[in-house]
């Protein structure tokens, strides 16, 4: 009994040194500075700086990737919260949306923070100050609406 214990034992530590050798691919390219959200919109300080606080890790070409983001298992979940992430919004590249879709992924962006969906639950106890205060969405979902209005975009439900 203790014997297979032991033998179990040696397997999952196998695995697991066996599966670093699996290196994640996060697909960050260098980032194009016309493309990004603040070159193209240009918001203000408190808006730009809540976004990156809270967002980039997995909706911008500039990720931070922390330590244990290059060990298996975590690099994999990693991995694909970033390509998912990036494949619904990516302030990295702004500059090939058109205006419209720019504006309805911005709306989304502040119902997500405002009914404190994003950024995802299990991001934030590793990452303190990483949830947006009340403020910072107010000021960002205000913005939106303001830019909403002055493009004409249709308000979207
Ligand atoms: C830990 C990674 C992570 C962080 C940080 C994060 N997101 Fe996300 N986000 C995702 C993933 C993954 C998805 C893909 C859909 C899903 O799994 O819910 C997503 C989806 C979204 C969507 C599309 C939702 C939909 O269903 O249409 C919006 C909008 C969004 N995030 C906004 C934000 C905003 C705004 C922030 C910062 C306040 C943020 N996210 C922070 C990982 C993250």
């Amino acid at each position: 009994m203790r014997r297979a214990l032991w033998i179990f034992a040696i397997v999952i530590v196998v695995v697991f040194l066996g599966m670093q050798f699996h290196q994640p691919n996060f697909g960050l390219e260098p980032v194009n500075p016309h493309a990004t959200l603040e070159a193209q919109l240009h918001p203000d300080a408190q808006i730009h700086n809540a976004l990156r606080r809270s967002c980039y890790d997995c909706h911008s070409a500039e990720v931070k990737v922390p330590w244990y983001g290059h060990v298996w298992p975590a690099s994999v979940l990693l991995q694909n919260d970033i390509r998912k992430g990036r494949a619904y919004l990516d302030f990295s590249n702004w500059s090939n949306l058109s205006t419209e879709m720019g504006q309805i992924r911005l709306i989304s962006a502040c119902r997500e923070m405002r009914g404190d969906e994003m950024p995802l639950w299990y991001y934030r106890p590793m990452h303190p100050g990483a949830s947006p205060k009340d403020e910072d969405v107010e000021a960002f979902c205000s913005w939106v609406q303001t830019m909403r209005l002055r493009s004409g975009v249709a308000e979207v439900r």
